[in-house]
């Protein structure tokens, strides 16, 4: 029969698989992350993966890449157009919204998969994993400072090497206006030159032309008006006063940057690595004070960003193994239940250790070369003589000697306490 196989650019991922390495990094990342946004006083949300098409449109965007060419629409069994979310501020934006939450604060972390139909590469996915925090009801300011706080602690602790942070900011709306008629003017004559989407782009939110990859035009882009130009000088201040306050990390202010969804005004951002290949983003974010009113609720302060899970795994140089391992061998003919009770025991007088048991009932050599190809710097074996006698051998498999010695329960709990 044949083999049924994944959808393309949609990857499994097992801790033990050696077809992807990145697995046991992603698992690692996704902990120590959550770790991060607790120590930040950040509440879990989890949003459904399907919500109405129309959600995304109204957010992302009608002529950003991902409505236009890269979403997983389909019809229910109520004909109701419904997509798989591809990313997640729209969702907790909508939950706020139907729940009239928009005039509290909160600050919201969630974790999971997102889709985007785009072509499969390196760094490039069609269901890939994000993670993403975002601050509601809170003003330009001390919440964009300590957005940055959260980035520059991510990149420290998941010890990510060439970092580069651009960021920008994109004005108020009388700002955005002003540059949109600038950049208007200026692309008047090469109008015939763009394509349908990027004349679209032109009338309804021209700063989307900056971020354009057609190769033509960012050549006409190189004398294009610049947004900051036109800025206001607390947008000018806001953005010297992050660079001045994460001195250790490597920020750029970046004029071109401008994202590539439809919800943003004020700050801008975005972490990239030349260590990642093309697809050098591993997060990114910005204010959208706009999209709740946009969605059918009331204004509210809004600022967030997501992270990226594979890319950032990729580049993040953690040790995902910190923890002990030991192995835990019964062996055959031994009263396996007496014996699990010991290694219960043990599990809970240390949680750092990670202890194997080996419940196979083949000879003891095997066992110990299990427990070798496992890398456990210790074994305890119980065999029917040790148990009669309430004893356990203790055998070191960190050190050539091997040595061993038979300890008494009450020693063993004492050793196994310190390890
Ligand atoms: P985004 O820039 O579209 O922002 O995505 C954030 C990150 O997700 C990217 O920097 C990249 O690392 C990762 N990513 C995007 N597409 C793919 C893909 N096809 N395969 C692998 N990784 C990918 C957002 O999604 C916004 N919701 C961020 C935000 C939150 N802004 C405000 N709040």
């Amino acid at each position: 029969m044949d083999k049924i196989r994944s959808l393309t650019g949609m990857p499994d991922y097992s801790e033990k698989s050696e077809i992807d390495g990145v697995a046991a990094k992603l698992f690692h990342v996704e902990n120590s992350l959550k770790e991060i946004f607790k120590s930040f006083n950040i509440n879990e949300i989890r949003t459904p993966a399907l919500e109405r098409t129309s959600l995304f449109q109204r957010s992302v965007g009608d002529f950003s890449d991902i409505v236009n060419k890269e979403l997983y629409s389909f019809k229910d069994k109520n004909d109701r157009s419904i997509t798989l979310r591809p990313e997640g501020t729209a969702g907790v934006i909508r939950h706020i919204v139907e729940n009239n939450l928009e005039s509290y604060s909160n600050k919201f972390w969630y974790m999971g998969p997102m889709w985007r139909y785009e072509r499969p590469q390196k760094g490039r996915y069609r269901q890939f994993n994000q993670a993403g925090i975002e601050y509601l009801g809170y003003e330009e300011g001390l919440a964009e400072l300590e957005l940055m706080s959260v980035v520059c602690l991510i990149i420290k602790k998941l010890n990510i090497k060439n970092s580069l942070i651009k960021i920008n900011h994109l004005g108020n709306e009388s700002t955005k206006a002003e540059f949109a008629e600038a950049i208007k003017n200026y692309f008047e004559p090469y109008k015939s030159s763009l394509d349908e989407i990027d004349i679209d782009r032109l009338k309804s939110n021209p700063l989307r032309l900056l971020d354009t990859k057609n190769k033509d035009l960012q050549k006409v882009l190189t004398n294009a008006p610049v947004l900051t130009d036109f800025l206001p000088k607390s947008s000018i201040n806001l953005l010297n006063k992050i660079k001045d306050s994460f001195q250790d990390f490597e920020i750029e202010i970046d004029p071109t940057l401008v994202r590539g969804l439809d919800y943003y005004n004020g700050f801008v951002f975005e972490a990239i690595s030349n260590d990642l290949g093309a697809q050098s983003s591993f997060l990114g974010g910005g204010r959208y004070d706009n999209l709740s009113s946009q969605l059918g609720g009331k204004i509210m302060n809004s600022i967030g960003m997501a992270i990226g899970l594979e890319r950032i795994s990729e580049i993040s140089n953690i040790e995902t193994d910190k923890k002990n391992r030991a192995s835990f061998i019964i062996l055959a003919g031994v009263d396996h239940t007496k014996a699990y009770k010991m290694a219960h025991e043990l599990r809970s007088i240390n949680e750092n250790v990670i202890l194997e048991t080996h419940l196979s009932s083949s000879s003891l050599k095997a066992e110990l070369r299990r427990a070798n190809k496992y890398k456990s710097q210790m074994a305890f074996i119980i065999g029917e003589e040790e148990l009669k006698n309430n004893k356990i051998l203790i055998k070191d498999l960190k050190n050539e000697s091997n040595e061993q010695k038979n300890v008494s329960y009450d020693e063993l709990i004492k050793i196994y306490k310190n390890l």
